[in-house]
């Protein structure tokens, strides 16, 4: 019998393998930590709405992501300072997703080269997106350098993260005394300072140099590759990043770690589906530990859904193998989940699955295609 059997047996594991600092740092929130706690509850509250009878078989799991087709709809989130968790880091986690076909986004404050990371995975025939994730630097020059640089490398997509033009209050963080170890570096930000801020810095160094949308704008003119938004929650936001034409959103909170008491995604998804119409890619992350939360991501507009922490988790308690059983376990409950409400792929996964006044005439068609 393995040590864990679901993703929150995970962390059981993860903490008791982890010094308490580093604990503190990878499961931490900001502040009083309820948009933290909000989002796996959100997912929880959502109430599913079996259908029985329906023809299953030929059931599956695929989904098209933009110009990804894609075996499940999981991708694993960027993740900063992954070598806190494994030796390997990163190249353990990207290794792990491509060997289950899950997209990996590699963190700006990554361990470990871009370039080690896209030699080892981009032959993989079943692996899925490489994209890398930019925290936009002050220097124009050196953004554009990265961004070229992941392009070389292979990577198939940036994604901007917009959600945290300052670190959260981390109060947990700092009451276990988290810093940086000495071997753990962020290598592709050689000058990058190394501890977390101190509070009364926030405000005069690093929202100086926050990106705008003019900065997108020119961001998006330095690379041929798709450019994503991560970290939008307001509808107007999703508006205003469309008429940019952004490639996809990414809804989320930062995991409850940037602004605290920020609407939890489940909540923030259906709208930002709305504002945005049928056809925009969205990726929603935050609180997913279950297959029924991947559901329900896909039920409320989502294509595809990521995880942060339990990637994590599973470094820490297993290296390489344990992520990818991680993403395994998530695929196989959501496949269950399907079965059990009746869905024979994702397309048949829309509103009308947590909402049974939606008669099947009046509900808004799923915001899924079928790919069949
Ligand atoms: C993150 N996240 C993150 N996001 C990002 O865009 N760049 C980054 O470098 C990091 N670093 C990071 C470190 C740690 C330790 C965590 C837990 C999270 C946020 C991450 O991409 C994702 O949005 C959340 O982790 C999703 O929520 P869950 O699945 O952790 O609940
Ligand atoms: C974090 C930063 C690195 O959440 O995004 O720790």
């Amino acid at each position: 019998m393995p040590a864990w059997l679901t993703l929150n047996d995970l962390a059981l594991t993860a903490e008791g393998a982890l010094d308490p600092a580093t604990w503190a740092y990878f499961s931490g929130g900001a502040a009083d930590e309820i948009t933290l706690r909000d989002n796996a509850a959100a997912w929880q509250a959502l109430r599913l709405w079996p259908r029985v009878l329906r023809p299953l078989a030929g059931g599956h799991t695929r989904t098209q992501l933009g110009c990804h087709a894609l075996p499940h709809p999981i991708l694993l989130a960027p993740v900063a300072h992954q070598q806190l968790a494994h030796p390997d880091g990163e190249w353990a986690s990207a290794l792990a997703a491509a060997a289950q076909g899950a997209g990996f986004v590699l963190a700006t404050q990554s361990n470990v080269p871009m370039e080690r990371i896209a030699e080892s995975v981009l032959a993989d025939p079943g692996r899925g997106p490489l994209w890398f994730q930019l925290y936009w630097q002050a220097d124009r020059g050196f953004n554009r350098a990265l961004v070229q640089r992941a392009e070389a490398a292979g990577f198939e997509a940036i994604v901007l993260t917009v959600d945290a033009p300052v670190q959260g209050l981390r109060d947990r963080e700092l009451r276990a005394g988290f810093a940086l170890p000495p071997g753990v570096r962020a290598v592709h930000l050689p000058h990058a300072p190394h501890a977390p801020t101190a509070p009364d810095t926030y405000c005069a160094g690093l929202p100086a140099h926050a990106p705008t949308w003019s900065d997108l704008a020119w961001l998006q003119a330095q690379t041929r590759l798709p450019v994503w938004l991560k970290g939008v929650l307001h509808p107007l936001d999703a508006r205003q990043a469309q008429a940019l034409q952004v490639a996809g959103l990414i809804v989320s909170n930062h995991g409850g770690r940037a602004l605290d008491t920020a609407p939890p995604t489940a909540q923030a998804l259906p709208l930002v589906r709305d504002a945005v119409g049928r056809e925009m890619p969205l990726i929603v992350d935050g609180g997913i530990r279950r297959g029924t939360d991947v559901l329900k991501a896909i039920a409320l507009g989502a294509q595809a859904v990521m995880i942060g922490r339990p990637v994590v988790h599973a470094l820490a308690a297993g290296g390489p193998l344990a992520v990818a059983r991680t993403i395994r376990l998530l695929r196989d409950e959501l496949e269950m989940a399907m079965a059990l409400t009746g869905c024979r792929t994702l397309g048949d996964a829309g509103p009308a699955l947590l909402d049974p006044t939606l008669s099947a005439d009046n509900a808004k068609k799923p915001y899924h295609h079928d790919w069949d």
